[in-house]
């Protein structure tokens, strides 16, 4: 049932709030400030190193997970798409274990993934969305995404979900691993906590983002920029764009800009930035200099600071609230989800059913 939405996809964006919402209350304790203890069949303190391993928007949450493992948690991740890792023959390290990443649990490669580290034998968890799933039963641990049934097929609240449990298992990693003191844990844990309310925020822009989706549907071709955790949310902007407006998208590392990606600037193809106000903000700024340079249009999308700090001039700007950096990636992902959904509205295209696609990808 859509209730009073248009399409499924729509409802499941407004549904980000609440699942984010009980997706962390699964991990963390809000009210003592701590991450919970969680049955693992491995000691993240004895680690030497994570491999990750997924499909599409579900690998993208593990691309950022891995940003959160090493810089909080001192864990080195390896993180591949689950097509590439089950044939690339990667040595696996015997005090390593691995992750798979899945809204369904029934993706071939994923699973395919998951058995060639069961061969391995290294301990194996699985954050799934469908706890009956082949990937969910063939694990050691199941670490559930609490999104409820994700209908359109472009995955949205899995997605911001998947966040939630990697952040708090960073976390939890960072406390083994004694790289998290239990101030930094209280702090992080509070910030997290705040995230559906900020997400709640977010959705308040649609009218704004849907004005800016109006623009976007006249065009053939964008790219998205992004730095840091921002980069696989460019990826993730690019892929939801492609799947259900049917308009060609790339998102790429702000910093690849010039050496290659650049040569495509031109006033066809508008750059979409993801920005907050961050230790990088700057670099990221030049980057919007050379693309202005060369009369590309720029949509921004930034904090307060970072819209009032940025020199360049953009065809619009949208302003999220000021969040802290641990949920940055799950409430920027919102604009980029809200951003396709519109777009693909305009163009009229069956959003929740996109050609050539389907919900859950079990051949190979
Ligand atoms: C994108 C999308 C796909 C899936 C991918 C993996 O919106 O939905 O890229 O993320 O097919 O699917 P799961 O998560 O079911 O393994």
């Amino acid at each position: 049932d859509k209730g009073n939405h248009r399409h499924f996809m729509e409802k499941e964006i407004h549904e980000q709030p609440e699942v984010i919402s009980h997706t962390l209350a699964h991990y963390l304790d809000f009210a003592g400030g701590v991450s919970r203890k969680l049955d693992l069949p491995f000691d993240f303190a004895k680690l030497d190193r994570l491999a990750i391993s997924a499909c599409g928007t579900a690998f993208l949450s593990g691309l950022i997970g891995k940003y959160w493992f090493e810089r909080l948690a001192r864990l080195p991740v390896d993180i591949d798409i689950a097509s590439e890792f089950r044939y690339r023959e990667m040595p696996i390290s015997p005090d390593s274990a691995a992750l798979f990443v899945s809204q369904s649990g029934e993706t071939a490669d994923t699973l395919a993934s998951l058995r060639y580290c069961r061969k391995a034998d290294i301990p194996i968890g699985a954050i799934v969305n469908v706890r009956e799933s082949t990937i969910a039963r063939e694990s050691d641990v199941t670490l559930p995404t609490l999104a409820g049934p994700e209908i359109g097929v472009a995955s949205t609240k899995a997605f911001t979900c998947q966040l939630s449990v990697l952040a708090s298992l960073a976390i939890r990693a960072g406390v083994a691993r004694g790289t998290i003191s239990p101030e930094k844990e209280r702090k992080l844990v509070r910030e997290l906590s705040e995230a559906p309310r900020y997400a709640g925020q977010v959705l308040r822009l649609d009218r704004q983002i849907e004005k800016v989706a109006r623009e976007l549907a006249h065009y053939k071709h964008v790219l998205y920029l992004g730095r840091d955790t921002n980069y696989p949310l460019a990826m993730e902007g690019a892929l939801k764009l492609k799947e259900i407006s049917y308009i060609h998208a790339e998102g790429y590392a702000a910093g690849e800009l010039k050496h290659g990606p650049i040569a495509l600037i031109d006033e066809h193809m508008p750059v979409i930035v993801i920005a907050p106000h961050d230790r990088i903000f700057e670099k990221t700024v030049s980057n919007m200099q050379e693309v202005a340079a060369r009369g590309g249009k720029i949509i921004l999308i930034t904090d307060k600071k970072g819209a009032s700090l940025s020199s360049v001039e953009t065809m619009e700007t949208i302003v999220l609230p000021d969040v802290p950096e641990i949920i940055a990636p799950i409430i920027y992902a919102l604009p980029v989800q809200m951003l396709a959904y519109f777009t693909a509205v305009f163009m009229g295209t069956d959003v929740d059913q996109p050609r050539n696609l389907a919900k859950s990808v079990t051949v190979e």
